[in-house]
This record gives structure tokens, C-alpha cells and sequence, in this order.
């Protein structure tokens, strides 16, 4: 509503330029003949003069009737008929250029009907000096005004879009396009103005309105925090924040193996761009926040200190949790307390990245692994694809086949999450069933079950045959050299 007052306003004020112009042309011609007279009775024998006088003010009059009409018609066509009727917004130059070309014909047409003896065909094409000053002063503008054209022809952006755009690369939400310059606001609030003919030679970075447009956002975690773990909190932490696309999922990932840190990028997708100051703002204090819950820490040059200490890399977990996890396996119930602690010691923890090969079939292999924390998938491959076996999680074991029987593995093991095992090698073992002869049968069982489901193809384990088992034991038995 707060807009109709003016335009109320302009509309008025045209009318009424219209009838004062429209009335004084009236009076003006009314009179003119008396005028001549006058003008002539005064003049005397300058023959001729008294027409100058007279027709100059008569071009005056009808080219500003002329310029209001060309008004008239401009607003009827392009807010009336293309914007009211069809909903197209005309672009400004185009506006422009309409007003220019219209009004130069009737001002011409005017011109010639008024000064009959002057012949401007015959000015325009004899006169090259004439063309070559007009060329000259208007290098510049035309220019513009060509590249203009070519802007709104091309249409590589449109008003409302953020571009980056010259040597100084101003950057800015798009306000409109001129017969003589981009005009962007910058995030500054400022106007910038880039003439057409600059922005025709440089680069233009567009990123369209209606588009998804993405950004991103750097930062840096200590050496010791999980990536795995990172990627989810910061992911999580992100994805639903004001401004950021719902409908494409942020990515979190490592940018570099920096000095003091490990570099991330997260690459997350805007909904409004103009507003990419604040997203990117709220997306660092998301991270922040997301970071100090989970117990994640930003990277910062502290860190070199601890690293100039050359502390001992602390194991993946304490020898009493290694204790603990390997009395939850069902092989390793019948140790006694000291025998699994002194098992505990002889492991070595591994840590897998989600979807990382532990174990590739075919190879040979001489530990087997317990799962820690985590979980694995054990897939064979079959006419070229991996089909899935089973999957094991904390207090399973994996690898024992190729480490009893000295065969080659026969499955790949992959990580489905991040995971924490911890290997076993063939000494231990032996130690192990040198005091529990035990241990070696229920191994064998265990085999037997696997490579019988391995045969099967299925995911459940078939009964093993006892003959296969009791096969097993005894090759068991040579290949650790027990009686
Ligand atoms: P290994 O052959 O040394 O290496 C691959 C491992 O995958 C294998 O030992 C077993 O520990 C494991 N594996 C093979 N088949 C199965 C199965 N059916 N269920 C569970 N684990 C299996």
C-alpha cells in the first residue's frame, strides 16, 4: 500500500506536464501566424530569420510532447500489457532502449517536418567527421551499451543473484543491469557500479538464486580424535541448521594431514546464498558446540609442545580392558586370570576406518583378530561380487583358519564401521595350547562350523559333521606341533 501514494503522484504530475506542454503547443500555434507577421514586419529584408526563431521553440514543444508520449507508451507496454497481463518483468535497459529508438524516430520525424529544407539523410551519410566525433565521444558509452545488450541477451544472471565480478573480484547480490553498468549490493550494504564493458571482459562467478549453491567451511581436530567419529558429530551437527539445504546431505571430509592438525572441510549446501556470511558463521558455532559434546577437540599450536616431549604412543586400550574383552570369548572361557592377562600383553590393537580391509582372501596369514569395539562384515567373492557371510561384532573373532591350518584366508573381512581388534599371532596361540589342549578342539569346531557355512553359501551356520571337526583337530595339532 506504502507505494501507491507515489506512483498516485507521478501519475498526476505526468498529466499535468502533459496538458501544460499540450496547452502551451496550443497557444503556439494559435499564434503563429501572428507571430511570423510581427516577426517579419520587425526583421525587415532578413528573409528567412524570422523562421528560426519561430521553429526553434515549435521542435522544443514537439518533442516534449513526443518524449511524454514515448512515456506513456512505455508504461502501457511493459508495466501494463507485459507485466500486469503476462507477469514479465522488462528489463531496465530493454525499457531503455525502447524509450531511445522511439523517441529518436519521432524526434526525427518532427525535426524534418519542421525544417523541410534541411536534408538529414544526406547529413547523416555525407558527413564523416560528423560519425567520427560521434564515434569518438561515445567510444566508452557505446560500448556499455553493447555489452549491455549482450548482457541481457546472454542473461548469465538475473537480478537477485550473488556475483563475483572484476578484478576485485566484488562480490554482491545482483540489483539490476543498466544500459551502463551492473549495479550488485555488496554485503557491506554498499552499491557497487561495474560498467557492461568491464564486466563483458572479466570473469563472472555466478551463483544463480534458484540454485543450490554450496559452501565451505574449514577446521581442524587434534591427530588423536577419530576421523570416523568427527565425520558424524559434525555432520549431524550441521544438516539442519537455518539456511542449510535439507534436501542435499553436508560432507564432512579430510582436506589435509596438516602440521598441528588434522585439516577437514565440510562442504554443506545453501538454501538463500545471499545470506552465506551467516550460514558459514552458524555452521563454525554448530561445530563448536557438536566438538565440545562429543569430547573432540579443535586443533590449536599447543599441540606441537606434547609432540616435542615425545611421549611413548600411548596403546589403543589398557592391558586390563584387552583382560576383559578376551575372557568374553567364548574359545578363550576356560583361561585362567593370569593366562589372560599374559594373552592380553602378547596382543596388538589395530583401529580400521568404516569400510577398510582387514583380512583379503587368498593371502597367507599367520594371526587371527578379536573384535575390540566395532563391527566387520566377512564377504567371499562370487562371479565378481562380494557376497556377505556374516558379520561380527565385539568379543567375535575372525582369522583363526589360516592361523590353524596354515591355509590361505579364505574370506575378505572389511570394517563396517570404525573398529578396534585385537590381533593374536601364532606364538601366543601356541603357548596357549600347550597348557589348555582344550582350546585346539573347540577352535576346531568353530572351523569346521565356518568353512561349512562358507560351502553352504548361507549366513547361518549348518551343523559341522563331527569327522570334519575331529579332521581338523588333529591337522590342528601337527601344524602347532602338539601331542
Ligand atoms: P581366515 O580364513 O583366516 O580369514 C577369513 C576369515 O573369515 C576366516 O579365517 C574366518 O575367521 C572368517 N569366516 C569365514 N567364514 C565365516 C563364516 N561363515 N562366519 C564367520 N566368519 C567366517
Amino acid at each position: 500500500m506504502a507505494a501507491v501514494g507515489p506512483k498516485r503522484n507521478r501519475i498526476l504530475a505526468f498529466i499535468f506536464a502533459t496538458l501544460v506542454v499540450a496547452l502551451a503547443l496550443y497557444f503556439f500555434l494559435y499564434f503563429e501566424q501572428d507571430l511570423r507577421n510581427y516577426l517579419a514586419s520587425r526583421m525587415g529584408p532578413r528573409a528567412r530569420a524570422e523562421d528560426s526563431l519561430i521553429n526553434i521553440p515549435k521542435l522544443i514543444l514537439f518533442s516534449l510532447l513526443a518524449f511524454l508520449g514515448v512515456r506513456a507508451l512505455s508504461t502501457i507496454i511493459f508495466d501494463f500489457v507485459f507485466r500486469l497481463r503476462r507477469g514479465y518483468e522488462a528489463p531496465t535497459l530493454v525499457r531503455n532502449i525502447f524509450s531511445l529508438v522511439v523517441f529518436s524516430i519521432l524526434f526525427l520525424l518532427i525535426f524534418n517536418r519542421i525544417y523541410t529544407e534541411v536534408n538529414l539523410g544526406a547529413l547523416f551519410t555525407t558527413s564523416a567527421i560528423f560519425g567520427v566525433i560521434i564515434g569518438l565521444a561515445l567510444q566508452d558509452t557505446l560500448g556499455n551499451f553493447f555489452s549491455g545488450i549482450s548482457l541481457h541477451a546472454d542473461r548469465p544472471f538475473q537480478v537477485g543473484d550473488v556475483i563475483v565480478v572484476g578484478q576485485q573480484k566484488h562480490t554482491g547480490v545482483v540489483e539490476g543491469i543498466t544500459w551502463r553498468a551492473i549495479k550488485i549490493r555488496t554485503f557491506q550494504n554498499h552499491v557497487v557500479l561495474v560498467s557492461n564493458s568491464n564486466a563483458a571482459k572479466e570473469a563472472i562467478e555466478v551463483c544463480p538464486r534458484d540454485n543450490l549453491n554450496a559452501r565451505l567451511v574449514l577446521f581442524g581436530t587434534l591427530y588423536t580424535d577419530s576421523p570416523a567419529k568427527t565425520i558424524h558429530v559434525v555432520r549431524e551437527a550441521v544438516r539442519d541448521a537455518d539456511n542449510v539445504s535439507p534436501k542435499i546431505t553436508p560432507i564432512v571430509r579430510i582436506r589435509n594431514l596438516g602440521e598441528s592438525s588434522i585439516d577437514w572441510e565440510i562442504k554443506y549446501w545453501l538454501e538463500d546464498y545471499a545470506k552465506y556470511n551467516d550460514t558459514d558463521a552458524l555452521v563454525r558455532q554448530r561445530i563448536w558446540y557438536a566438538l565440545r559434546r562429543s569430547g573432540l577437540t579443535f586443533a590449536y599450536p599447543t599441540r606441537t609442545v606434547q609432540l616435542e616431549r615425545k611421549v611413548a604412543p600411548k596403546p589403543v586400550t589398557a592391558d586390563e580392558q584387552i583382560a576383559d574383552r578376551l575372557s568374553a570369548v567364548d574359545i578363550f572361557s576356560p583361561l585362567s586370570t593370569e593366562e589372560l592377562q599374559k594373552l592380553a600383553r602378547a596382543t596388538v590393537g589395530h583401529v580400521f576406518a568404516p569400510g577398510e580391509t582387514l583380512i583379503r582372501a587368498g593371502d597367507e596369514g599367520s594371526s587371527m583378530f578379536v573384535v575390540h569395539n566395532g563391527r566387520v562384515q566377512v564377504q567371499v567373492t562370487e562371479n565378481g561380487r562380494p557376497r556377505p557371510v556374516a558379520v561380527l561384532s565385539e568379543g567375535d573373532f575372525f582369522g583363526e583358519m589360516a592361523l590353524f591350518t596354515g591355509e590361505p584366508r579364505t574370506a575378505n573381512v572389511l570394517a563396517i564401521e570404525e573398529t578396534e581388534v585385537l590381533e593374536i599371532g601364532h606364538v601366543a596361540m601356541k603357548h596357549l595350547f600347550e597348557t589348555n589342549p582344550d582350546l585346539a578342539e573347540s577352535i576346531s569346531w568353530t572351523i569346521a562350523e565356518r568353512r561349512a557355512s562358507l560351502a553352504a553359501g548361507s549366513q547361518q551356520l549348518p551343523q559341522a559333521s563331527i569327522e570334519e571337526s575331529a579332521g581338523l583337530l588333529s591337522s590342528i595339532k601337527r601344524f602347532f606341533g602338539l601331542r
